[in-house]
């Protein structure tokens, strides 16, 4: 085992990671660990921008931004964070530039800006031009610009690391423990702060717009070591991925002008918002799609999709702002979309809960108290700016915002603070976790856990949920969770060991279902991203309030999830009854 000893430690290297990594490493000595390749990072999928007041092409300002980051969020924002988010998006937009991103842009040489779902003028009168842009490319750009920083400032990376465990001794953060892939070593890093950027958890969804790596794996370090994770029941389903296979088809065609059509052609979104159509949020939109799909105005044979149609558009437009989209829908459908509509469907794609934390980035662990050095930002974290329901372009926003607010505030912490000693035998749990799967001689597959994990979360937690499906899900995952115990893993070996990794990353999947179903079932209410057809309405009495989720270990090993609530911050928005 090895023992590396830095000041501040960052576990990820996307837009998150990276963001905080340039400020970090410029103040204290820092290492970067990402189970992949920095550049491979998810952030690299997202595709229609990045939202900021700038009011480039037409009136706008940060207020009208946070009013319609909270109100998407269907209230459950908490609304200080939001304004920081909105007022801060300014700089973070113009600090890429300054770095290098190559944005799309106006006949005047300014930065373009496009429509986006939930994103108005002047508290939802019309859709305004907010998105800042890179053709449909831009967290690809993102992702390049900010790999080149860190190269510029000397980041220090680890690839191919995954962090297994974090450490805490006496109530503070000591470090992280990481198992090397390319030698199957356990590496010691004693950080005297850790910032958690680890991405989100879409594979617990089988129609998913996310990586095979997006895993949850620090959440569920997190909640393993006894950290709340909150608001885990609302989980995003983008309106557009591509049918059956969930591939992003980016906002920004609505942006652009496309059209969501039912099988008879009908642009029915203007029945469900008036004003906005087809650029009202993700979450109204989504659940539009299954209604239409559910009354029999479904596409296709199965009536199991609807479509985008971008045939109205000129091919140069197309080519211009969505190359990437409309050479997938060519690669992948085999689709002409200058002349033919797309058949898409909802998918899973974000997750608006995570570790809680704060404005700076530190993470709660409970209501009130942080874990002195402990800090999470981007879609691992739940600061909370997305609340039930996140706007598109918000996400890209949050990393940046947050990423450099937690890499400021965790140098600065490690500059003031000594290293923690390191706890006894500090790789204790991951040897254990690791040799425990190594040597299991169980008859259990991966796959088959996993396949059975996603099809029961796609059929029972997905846009429209009852408490029938979700006690459904709490069994199913339960069982899954007791047949993982006798998982059994095909390769022994120690390079290279992606067999041993996939179970481990099934292990966190299982872990954070189970919360998520859990949180999901005890929301008797409806609100964002979170649907309960049994309680359609939106309850502020009762659920005006962020669930916090703790995994409880009882006397016999045996753990349970234990549900807490947080008030939600309200600065100037009242709750109102959300229209688009
Ligand atoms: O539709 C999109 O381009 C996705 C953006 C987002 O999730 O923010």
């Amino acid at each position: 085992m090895q023992i590396h000893q830095y000041d501040t430690v960052i576990v990820g290297a996307g837009g998150a990671g990276m963001r905080a990594a340039i400020e970090s490493t410029q103040r204290s000595r820092t290492a970067v660990l990402t189970k992949l390749y920095p550049t491979r990072s998810h952030t690299g999928a997202a595709q229609g921008g990045m939202c900021a007041a700038l009011a480039n092409v037409e009136e706008d300002n940060w207020e009208w931004h946070t009013f319609d980051t909270v109100k998407g969020g269907d209230y459950l924002v908490d609304q200080d964070a939001a304004e920081i988010m909105c007022k801060e998006a300014i700089d973070a937009v113009l600090d890429l530039e300054k770095m290098g991103l190559p944005f799309s842009r106006t006949d005047q040489g300014r930065i373009d800006q496009r429509r986006f779902g939930g994103h108005s003028r002047n508290h939802g009168e019309a859709p305004v031009r907010r998105s800042c842009y890179a053709a449909d490319r831009t967290g690809h750009m993102i992702l390049q610009t900010l790999f080149q920083n860190c190269v510029k400032h000397g980041v220090e990376f680890f690839n191919e690391f995954y962090v297994l465990d974090l450490l805490i001794n006496e109530g503070k953060t000591a470090g992280v423990v990481a198992y090397e892939l390319a030698t199957g070593e356990i590496h010691v890093f004693q950080a005297k702060a850790v910032v958690f950027a680890s991405g989100g958890t879409g594979k617990m969804f089988k129609v998913t717009s996310n990586a095979h790596t997006l895993t949850g794996d620090g959440q569920a370090v997190a909640l393993r070591r006894g950290l709340p994770l909150e608001d885990m029941e609302f989980f995003q389903f983008h309106p557009t991925g591509i049918w059956r296979m969930g591939i992003l088809l980016t906002e920004g065609a609505r942006g652009e002008g496309g059209i969501l059509r039912n099988k008879d052609g009908e642009r029915f979104m203007e029945r469900y918002a008036p004003v906005m159509k087809d650029l009202a949020s993700r979450d109204v939109c989504s659940r539009a799609i299954y209604s239409e799909i559910r009354a029999g105005r479904g596409c296709g044979p199965d009536g199991d999709h609807v479509y985008l149609d971008l045939t109205h558009l000129p091919p140069e437009q197309l080519d211009a702002k969505l190359p990437d989209i409309t050479e997938f829908a060519r690669t992948y459908l085999g689709i002409e979309p200058y002349t033919d509509p797309i058949p898409i469907q909802p998918t899973a794609h974000y997750a608006m809960g995570g570790i809680p934390t704060n404005v700076e980035g530190e993470v709660l662990r409970n209501n009130t108290d942080v874990v002195p050095g402990l800090y999470a930002a981007g879609e691992v974290a739940c600061v909370s700016v997305h609340g039930a329901n996140r706007l598109g372009t918000n996400s890209l926003l949050d990393i940046n915002v947050f990423g450099r607010r937690a890499g400021i505030a965790a140098a600065a912490y490690s500059d003031k603070h000594d290293f923690v000693p390191l706890p006894e035998n500090p790789g204790a749990l991951v040897e254990a976790l690791v040799e425990g799967l190594r040597n299991s001689t169980g008859t259990e597959s991966v796959a088959k856990i996993r396949q059975e994990l996603q099809e029961s979360m796609d059929t029972n937690v997905s846009v429209y949920r009852t408490g029938k499906t979700l006690q459904q899900a709490v069994e199913d995952v339960a069982a899954l969770k007791e047949r993982f115990k006798n998982v059994s893993i095909a390769d022994k070996g120690s390079r290279y060991n992606t067999d041993l990794l996939e179970a481990v990353e099934l292990g966190n999947l299982l872990d954070l279902a189970e919360v998520l179903v859990v949180s999901a079932l005890a929301r008797e209410e409806s609100r964002g991203g979170h649907y309960r057809e049994d309680f359609p309405t939106r309850d502020d009495v009762k659920f005006m309030q962020h669930t916090m989720a703790y995994r409880e270990v009882a006397e016999d090993g045996s753990t349970s999830i234990r549900l807490d609530y947080k008030p939600v911050v309200q600065t100037r928005y009242q709750p109102m009854e959300r229209k688009y």
